[in-house]
C-alpha cells in the first residue's frame, strides 16, 4: 500500500487503526459488557479506591494494560445506579439493546448535529421524539431534540418561551413563574438567563391554576418568561395540576413548560396517564429517557409544541455553518443550548423497535408495583409511617422517631455494606428517606431487604 502521507509526515495511526491486540480487547470489552449487564447485583458494593492512579504522561502504557486499569481501578468504584438496591436519587437501568445501540454510536463516528452528517440517524432520533411527543398528545407540530440532561432540557425550553415572548411584546422578559415543588435546574436555568424565578403553590403540593393566578397577582404579564409545572417531582413524585395551569396560560398568553423528567414515563401506564391531563397543552415539554425509560445516561428529550419557535430562538448562524443550515434543514443543534452533540437518541430508539412498546409499558407498570408494594409494607409496619402520600414511583417514608442523623447513619452503613443505595431527603421540613423504583430488575425481596434492615438499626 502507498504511504499516503508526506515525506516525513506521520500520523500516529496506531492510535486510530486497531492492532490485532485491540481486537481481542474489543472482544474482552463486550464480553466485560454482557456479563455486567447479565449481572447487574454484584457490582455494589464498589471496591475500594486505588490510592493512586497511572500517572497521565508522555508514554501510553498500551490499551491492554489501559483496559485492566480501567475496568478494575475505576469503573468498578462506581455505584451503578442500576444496581436493583439503588433507590436513591432518580436512577436509571438501561436495556440491552439501548446499551448496545450506545456503544455503536461511539464507533460510528457521528456528528448528530445537522441533518446533512446525520443522515437516517437524525430520522430515526426524530421518530423517537415522535413516540415521546404522541405519549403527551402533542401536535404534530411537536419536535425537539435529545440533549445531556433534564437541566439542560429545562434551560433550553425556557430559553425559547423567552425569545418567543420577546418576539411577541419587543421586551425581553425575566421573571419564570414556578412550582413551589420544582426541580432545582429550574431555578438554575433562570440565574444562567439573568432571570428571578417566583414560586407558587405549596412545596409538598400540587401546582395548579389558582396558585397561579395568586401569584400573576404580583406580577407584570409582559414580563414572564413561562411557566414552569412539573409531571412527577422528584423528592415527592406530585404532579402539578396541569389542566387547569394551562387553561390559565391561556388566558394570560404564557407560555407553559411542564418538565416531565422524570415522571414522564407514566404517561406509558393507564393507572398514571389521567393524571397528567393538560400536558397535551404544554408549550414544551421535557422528558428523560434516561430516568425511568431505560436508556443509557445521558439522553433527555425537549420538545416544543411549535417547533419552528424553538429554531428560531435556538438555530446557531455563522459563515462556516451556511453549509448546514438550509431553511429546510431539520437540524438536532437548532432546538436546544448546544451544537455538537452525540446522538442520545439512538439507544432510545434502538430499544424501542427492538423491544417494542408494551415492553416499555409493562416495565414502567412493574415499577409502579413496587411503589405500592413498598407503601402497603411501610404503612403495615409500626415502626414505620409514610411521610406523604406515595406518587408515581416515589415513596417517602419515615422510621417513627428517628432524627437526620440516624437516617444519615442507616444510609451510609447501607451503602458501606453493599445492601443499597437511598439516602435521606425531608418532606413539610422534617427528614425522611426516600425510594424511587425506575428498575424493574427490582424484587419485593430487595425492598424487604432495605426495610428489615431499617427496622433492626439501632
Ligand atoms: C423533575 C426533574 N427535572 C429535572 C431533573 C434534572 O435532570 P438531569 O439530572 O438529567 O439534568 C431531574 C433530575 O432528577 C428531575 O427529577
Amino acid at each position: 500500500v502507498a504511504e499516503p502521507y508526506l515525506d516525513g509526515l506521520r500520523l500516529p495511526e496506531t492510535m486510530h487503526r486497531p492492532e490485532p491486540e485491540d481486537w481481542k480487547l474489543a472482544l474482552e470489552v463486550s464480553e466485560w459488557a454482557m456479563e455486567r449487564l447479565t449481572d447487574r447485583r454484584s457490582t455494589f458494593p464498589p471496591r475500594r479506591w486505588p490510592d493512586q492512579l497511572p500517572p497521565i504522561q508522555a508514554e501510553g502504557v498500551g490499551a491492554v494494560a489501559a483496559w485492566d486499569i480501567l475496568r478494575d481501578d475505576v469503573l468498578s468504584t462506581a455505584l451503578p445506579s442500576d444496581h436493583p438496591r439503588y433507590l436513591a436519587f432518580v436512577p436509571g437501568a438501561p436495556t440491552v439493546a439501548g446499551v448496545l445501540a450506545d456503544m455503536a454510536v461511539s464507533a460510528a463516528g457521528i456528528y448528530a448535529g445537522s441533518a446533512l452528517e446525520g443522515g437516517a440517524v437524525v430520522v430515526a432520533e426524530r421518530a423517537a421524539l415522535r413516540w415521546l411527543a404522541d405519549l403527551a398528545g402533542l401536535p404534530d407540530t411537536a419536535h425537539g431534540t435529545f440533549v445531556s440532561g433534564g437541566s439542560t432540557a429545562n434551560l433550553s425550553a425556557l430559553v425559547a418561551a423567552r425569545h418567543a415572548v420577546k418576539a411577541r411584546t419587543g421586551r425581553q422578559p425575566s421573571t419564570i413563574l414556578v412550582g413551589a415543588g420544582a426541580h432545582s435546574s429550574i431555578s438554575a436555568a433562570a440565574d444562567v438567563m439573568g432571570c428571578s424565578v417566583v414560586f407558587a403553590g405549596d412545596i409538598d403540593g400540587r401546582f395548579d391554576g389558582t396558585a397561579l393566578r395568586t401569584a400573576l397577582a404580583g406580577v407584570d404579564r409582559d414580563d414572564i418568561v413561562a411557566v414552569a409545572a412539573t409531571g412527577g417531582t422528584t423528592n415527592t413524585g406530585a404532579i402539578d395540576d396541569l389542566a387547569s395551569l394551562a387553561d390559565v396560560c391561556r388566558e394570560h398568553q404564557l407560555w407553559l413548560h411542564a418538565d416531565a423528567a422524570y415522571g414522564g414515563a407514566a404517561l406509558l401506564s393507564e393507572r398514571c396517564r389521567h393524571r397528567f391531563a393538560g400536558i397535551e397543552q404544554v408549550d414544551s415539554l421535557t422528558i428523560d429517557p434516561h430516568k425511568w425509560l431505560f436508556t443509557p445516561f445521558d439522553c433527555a428529550a425537549v420538545i416544543y409544541r411549535d417547533a419552528a419557535v424553538a429554531r428560531r430562538a435556538h438555530a446557531q448562524r455563522a459563515p462556516y455553518l451556511d453549509a448546514v443550515n438550509g431553511d429546510e434543514e431539520d437540524n438536532p443543534a437548532d432546538y436546544a443550548t448546544h451544537l455538537s452533540r452525540r446522538a442520545r437518541g439512538i439507544p432510545l430508539w434502538m430499544s424501542l423497535v427492538a423491544n417494542g412498546t408494551d415492553a416499555y409499558t409493562q416495565a414502567v407498570d412493574a415499577c409502579l408495583d413496587l411503589a405500592e408494594y413498598a407503601a402497603d409494607r411501610i404503612e403495615a409496619g409500626e415502626q414505620f409511617e409514610l411521610a406523604c402520600p406515595p406518587s408515581l414511583s416515589v415513596v417517602v417514608f419515615r422510621r417513627r422517631g428517628w432524627v437526620r442523623a440516624d437516617y444519615e447513619r442507616w444510609s451510609a452503613a447501607a451503602r458501606r455494606s453493599g445492601l443499597g443505595l437511598v439516602t435521606p431527603t425531608s418532606v413539610s421540613g422534617a427528614p425522611a428517606l426516600r425510594f424511587c423504583f425506575v428498575n424493574p430488575a427490582t424484587t419485593i425481596m430487595d425492598i424487604d431487604l432495605l426495610l428489615d434492615s431499617l427496622s433492626r438499626h439501632r
